[in-house]
């Protein structure tokens, strides 16, 4: 199959472009396109073999439920019940925005291979012009998980789609690259008080602002059951092994010696102006403790890894706050739990 990727510019005009995006959703087909979180693939979530596409596609196990994007807030009484006041009062306050509002479902009208195995289905409206337009002319729902194959890091750019997925799906909608660059929060509001089962774009702190204290899933996993199916499998993982390491220069100046004198190529990824002239190669995610930053380099950072001929990768850890929770939660697990302790 040929992979067609497509420039979508604010200032020119685009409908063509997305009635050829629409045409292939509306006979079946898969479309990515960007979010303001990363790049989505989509296909008409009312539709079972289109969304089979999808699984197929990324090479996901079929037990993890995708989430079903809106372009309207009105539209999620089409898919959900049990919309409560504070589901109601986040809506308002954060949609469109990196919140994926987990209800329970109505049953057939989204595909059941959209929430496999799950009474409920998680619903978000993204905050980005491209996926709302392409919402807007579907007129229709969209389920679409992250554009990346099952277990690497989430795509930011069109050429991070087009490195996994060239061949497999016919149309990219090159938005340029997304803003937040970790995924949407999701937070299961049939728990009483609701549970956040993925830190992402919008923090607690915002979330409790608004509805008050929230149930905040294990900070280490493997902690808890997955209540969340996508917990389970390994993610966002480049090819060498990642270890999480303390942001204290001295112990990774000495992990890096130790390293090299085990005959080993260290990657690092941390803050810009940490001073490891020793590392084999050093990927800058921004100022030091500026977690929007870090988030939004990230998953280029360790696709960067992928393109050295580094034997382990060093990721500097980062404090929890705000965005810091979904930085931290990505690392963990793209290091399976791995701290550098030497
Ligand atoms: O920012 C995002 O959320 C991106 C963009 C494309 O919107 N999408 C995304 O989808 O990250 P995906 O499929 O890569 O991750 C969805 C996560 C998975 O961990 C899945 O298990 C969880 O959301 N999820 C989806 N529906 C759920 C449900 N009904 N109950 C519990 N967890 C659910
Ligand atoms: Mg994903």
């Amino acid at each position: 199959m040929e992979t067609i990727l497509i420039p979508v510019d604010k200032t020119l005009d685009n409908k063509k472009k997305y009635k050829q995006a629409v045409d292939i959703l509306t006979s079946g087909g898969v479309v990515a396109f960007p979010t303001e979180t990363v790049y989505g693939l989509g296909a008409l979530a009312t539709d079972e073999q289109a969304v089979q596409k999808i699984f197929e596609a990324k090479g996901r196990p079929s037990d993890n439920p995708l989430i079903v994007h809106i372009g309207n807030k009105e539209d999620v009484s089409n898919y959900a019940t049990g919309i409560t006041e504070d589901a109601e009062k986040l809506m308002t306050a954060y949609w469109p925005g990196p919140l994926t509002l987990v209800f329970d479902k109505i049953p057939g009208v989204i595909a059941s291979n959209v929430t496999p195995g799950v009474e409920t289905v998680g619903i978000r409206m993204p905050d980005h012009p491209v996926a709302l337009e392409l919402l807007r002319a579907l007129a229709g729902p969209l389920a679409a998980p992250s554009a990346n194959r099952s277990g690497k890091p989430s795509p930011t750019e069109a050429a991070h789609v087009y490195e996994d997925l060239k061949g497999l799906i016919p149309f990219i909608l090159d938005g340029g690259q997304t803003g937040i660059g970790v995924e949407s929060t999701v937070l299961d509001m049939t728990t009483s008080p609701p549970t956040i089962l993925r830190p992402g774009g919008t923090t607690q702190e915002m979330i409790e602002a608004i509805i008050g204290p929230v149930r905040a899933g294990s900070k280490s996993p493997g902690e808890q059951a997955p209540r969340s199916p996508g917990m389970k499998y390994m993610h966002y993982a480049p090819e060498a092994p990642l270890f999480v390491i303390s942001p204290d220069t001295t112990t990774i100046r000495e992990a890096v010696e130790t390293l090299h004198r085990e005959g080993k190529r260290v990657a690092i990824i941390g803050p810009d102006d940490l001073d490891v002239l020793a590392a084999d190669w050093y990927f800058a995610v921004g100022p030091r403790n500026n977690n929007d930053a870090m988030a939004s380099h990230l998953y280029r950072a360790l696709r960067q890894c992928d393109l050295t001929e580094a034997d382990i990768i060093l990721a500097v850890e980062t404090d929890l706050t705000g965005v810091g929770a979904a930085v931290m939660n990505r690392l963990i697990k793209a290091a399976d739990g791995k701290r550098y302790i030497d």
